[in-house]
């Protein structure tokens, strides 16, 4: 989870690792949340690839709207990347990533002719992405077993290994870990309430009322649905109903409001109270 506070140190740190790593690698794929992609990516990637081959994953797209995830594969196709949506609990999109993976290699062997390189190495990838964004459970995916080892520490020595993904394609097997954007406040908003920031950065409050106010504009049926939810009523509307409906109350009979603040965040976080995106491009 989000455990991390980011010091400058560390992201100096996690830079010069992950630009060692792309020295190893022909393709980078990046894995972005499905529910924010905008905010859960690190724009410095873009400097960093250097023209490599890059493939964009959506990850936990079970989680987003489905009809968001159609409008952000065709945002990151626009801007000249391959893209595909995953859900890495039940592998859905898995296939689509490994064809990807394909044409990319197919396009690094075709350099390579034309350079006349003949003995042609396997094509290598790199996973990666901010914290909790699901890249060991990728690499675990892609590897067919529990091999991941935890990227979310910069700096931490590790021996490389090779994954074979298949004839020709290897793919790193610890991920490349990018910083989280913290200074764009709009981001470091939608990461905390992803649960992907610690919840110290931004308070809980705050979050419950973001949150409240993002799903009462977006997502009112979904709410009203739920838990009666009017478009007309505010966050302790929206909490008392919360907690009246999930029989949360106190001894005097009194909806219990911070047991709903709690689970109010907890299950969207989960994806209990339905499929949202939390971010549109534009
Ligand atoms: P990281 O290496 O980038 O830090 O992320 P990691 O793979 O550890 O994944 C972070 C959490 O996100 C894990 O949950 C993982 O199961 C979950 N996750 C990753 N991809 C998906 C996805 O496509 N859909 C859904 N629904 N969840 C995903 P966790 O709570 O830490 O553990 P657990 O629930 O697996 O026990």
């Amino acid at each position: 989870m989000g455990d991390l506070h980011w010091y400058p140190g560390h992201m100096a740190k996690a830079k010069r690792a992950i630009a060692e790593d792309l020295k190893l690698i022909d393709v980078i794929i990046e894995l972005t949340d499905a529910r924010a992609p905008m905010s859960s990516r690190n724009p410095d990637i873009d400097a960093m690839a250097n023209g490599k081959d890059r493939i964009m994953v959506m990850s936990k797209s079970d989680l987003a709207e489905s009809p968001a995830n159609d409008i952000w594969i065709g945002y990151f196709r626009d801007l000249g990347l391959d893209t595909a949506c995953v859900d890495l609990k039940s592998g859905a999109g898995m296939k689509k990533v490994k064809s990807l993976l394909a044409g990319a290699a197919e396009r690094k062997h075709e350099k390579d002719k034309k350079k006349g390189i003949r003995m042609q190495r396997p094509v290598r990838a790199l996973v990666c992405g901010i914290p909790n964004v699901g890249k060991s459970t990728f690499i675990n995916s892609m590897a067919g077993k529990n091999i991941a080892k935890t990227g979310n520490r910069p700096g931490v020595t590790k021996g490389k290994q090779w994954i074979t993904v298949s004839k020709g394609i290897e793919l790193l097997d610890s991920p490349g870990l990018l910083w989280p954007k913290i200074e764009d406040e709009r981001a470091a908003l939608n990461l905390a309430l992803l649960g992907s920031m610690n919840d110290e950065v931004i308070d809980r409050e705050r979050l419950i009322t973001e949150l409240a106010g993002i799903l009462r504009e977006r997502y009112s049926s979904m709410l009203s649905g739920l838990y009666g939810i009017l478009p007309e009523d505010d966050r302790e509307a929206v909490l008392s109903k919360i907690a009246i409906t999930m029989n949360m109350l106190q001894k005097g009979g009194q909806p219990d409001i911070d047991r709903a603040k709690h689970y109010f965040l907890d299950s969207f976080r989960g994806g209990k109270l339905g499929r949202i995106t939390l971010e549109l491009p534009g």
